[in-house]
């Protein structure tokens, strides 16, 4: 049977828009994570201290931890590739970091500009630090089906990531497809690969939907008892460094179909695509989730 409740991340300020040309207002990203809060969710990813260089976007990061409401019961939580990005991160008060390694070896190198080893060297000290600070953290396994530069990627590769990442006490494993390309089987073998390793309560789903696979993908991490995912409000989103990569699913659709599941999340649908159009707005085009779209067209 599937699960009664399911915990939505919404990665719509940090991964919905790392890809946007045009700077978004330190306030506007603030605002968003406020009407998020007020449509209920409980998690959500701000925003990263990576290099300015890299993604320029996310530059302001700290003014917009700074700006943020901060809401009991609602987990704040920033990207750290580095022990540079935990040192900018900490005194932001962040509930969680996340550190990002790949499946694929091609696809480390073009986004964090390191091999997968190495990854895992800078990322120790980085969970070691977090884990002092008393913070929780989470890895994202990128290319956990495929690859913009290599292709196709085998459970096998994932799991050896696994393994790594749980080796240096990461606590919770999010595996991505972060190009969008999978098909449920191939996706429930990368899942069976990090429920080997992590305890169903500690791996969830973070699905592109460059295919249109990605709420078929969630369904079927929901028959394997998976029951917490990365979502994007208005379907915002994709990674600077996977071209042609479409945003993630949109947390309006995830919810929909949840709601008609009979499956919790403790998110108002309504309130909700409120968030969505407003980011929307700001960004001069319409949301990207098609059940907003359907709900505005009403
Ligand atoms: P590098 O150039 O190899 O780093 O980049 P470096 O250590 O040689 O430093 C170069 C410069 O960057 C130096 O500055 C550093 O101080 C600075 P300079 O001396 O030239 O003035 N620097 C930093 N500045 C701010 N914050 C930092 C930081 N680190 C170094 N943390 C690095 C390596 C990892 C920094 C770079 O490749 C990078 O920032 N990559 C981030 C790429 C990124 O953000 N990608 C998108 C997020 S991942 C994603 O979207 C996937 C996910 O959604 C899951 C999925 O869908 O798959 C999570
Ligand atoms: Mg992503």
């Amino acid at each position: 049977s599937l699960p009664t409740h399911v915990t939505l991340v919404d990665v719509g300020p940090r991964d919905g828009l790392q890809n946007e040309k045009e700077l978004v207002s330190t306030a506007d990203k603030a605002s968003l994570v406020t009407r998020l809060q007020d449509a209920g969710l409980k998690e959500i990813e701000v925003t990263s201290f990576v290099s300015p260089k890299w993604v320029p976007q996310m530059a302001d990061n700290t003014a917009v931890m700074a700006a943020i409401e901060r809401r009991p019961g609602v987990r704040h939580s920033v990207l750290v590739p580095n022990m540079k990005g935990l040192e900018g991160a900490l005194p932001t008060r962040p509930d969680e970091v996340v550190v990002f390694a790949a499946a694929s070896e091609a696809f480390s190198q073009k986004n964090i500009n390191c091999s997968i080893e190495e990854s895992i060297e800078r990322f120790a000290p980085v969970v070691a630090a977090a884990h002092e600070a008393g913070l929780k953290v989470r890895g994202a396994l990128s290319c956990a089906v495929g690859c913009p530069y290599q292709g196709e990627v085998s459970a096998d590769e994932v799991e050896r990531v696994v393994r790594l990442l749980k080796a240096i006490g990461v606590d919770h494993l999010g595996v991505a497809d972060t190009i969008g390309v999978g098909t449920p089987r191939q996706v429930q073998a990368a899942m069976a690969r990090a429920l080997k390793h992590y305890p169903l309560v500690e791996v969830s789903g973070h699905f592109h939907d460059t295919y249109g696979q990605a709420l078929t993908n969630i369904y079927a991490c929901l028959e394997m008892g998976i029951h917490t995912f990365d979502a994007s409000v208005a379907g915002l989103g994709g990674c600077p460094y996977a071209k042609g990569a479409t945003g993630n699913v949109a947390t309006e659709d995830v919810v929909f179909m949840l709601n008609g599941l009979g499956i919790e999340t403790g998110i108002d649908l309504d309130r909700l695509v409120d968030a969505g159009a407003f980011i929307a707005d700001v960004l001069g085009r319409p949301p990207a989730s098609r059940v907003a779209r359907a709900v505005l067209a009403k």
